[in-house]
């Protein structure tokens, strides 16, 4: 979906893949933080999760490609939307090796299946050697009418394990509609 796109659905709120608030997973990890970490959030939407790394000190850089995103993320996190850059993740110019944690929820699900490819040596690129991906996963069965475009075991296996390793699997379910056929997973994936 182009960006304009995902603009309309957040401007007349048709945002069905909205939490609301972080995941409880999320909210747990933040907790077990000893140190300050530089977070990168891609497609962070709203954009609730940037709230609750800066409020535990952490340093947070997140990127969307809507504005309506933005904008609807002004409306329940204030001013640290001005954290938010305004733009393509695959394109926009980050820092490489800068990063500790990638934090992402329902990105990887909401990007056409094309660009799967990019997806781990995109964010490899940008953590650091001892960088972490954590966040949210949609697994079931492809579908053409998405997003969402939830990934199978053997999409995982092509696309992010030659680039991380799985340290972490638990089954959750957000109790939103929209997942209901998937199987929604919190994962925490260690850069090889
Ligand atoms: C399903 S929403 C998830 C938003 C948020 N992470 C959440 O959990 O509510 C996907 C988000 O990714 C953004 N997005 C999709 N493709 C993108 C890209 N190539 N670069 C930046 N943002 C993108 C969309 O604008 C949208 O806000």
């Amino acid at each position: 979906m182009k960006p304009r796109e995902w603009s309309d659905r957040y401007r007349s709120h048709n945002t069905k893949w909205d939490l609301g608030q972080s995941p409880e997973q999320l909210v747990s990890y933040i907790v077990e933080l000893a140190e300050r970490k530089k977070v990168l959030i891609p497609g962070c939407g709203r954009g609730y999760e940037i709230k609750d790394f800066h409020e535990a000190s952490h340093e947070v850089t997140a990127i969307d490609f809507s504005e309506g995103a933005i904008e609807a993320s002004r409306q329940v996190i204030g001013d640290l939307a001005d954290k938010i850059i305004c733009d393509d993740f695959f394109k926009t110019p980050l820092k490489e090796d800068s990063f500790d944690i990638c934090y992402e929820r329902n990105f990887f699900c909401a990007i056409s299946m094309d660009r799967w490819k990019d997806y781990g040596p995109r964010i490899a690129s940008l953590l650091s050697e001892a960088g972490i991906l954590i966040g949210i996963f949609q697994y079931g069965k492809h579908e053409d009418d998405g997003p969402p475009f939830p990934m199978t075991l053997e999409d995982r296996e092509r696309y992010i394990e030659p680039y991380f390793l799985l340290l972490h699997d638990e089954f959750t379910h957000s109790g939103l509609s929209l997942y209901n056929d998937h199987a929604e997973h919190w994962q925490v994936w260690q850069k090889r």
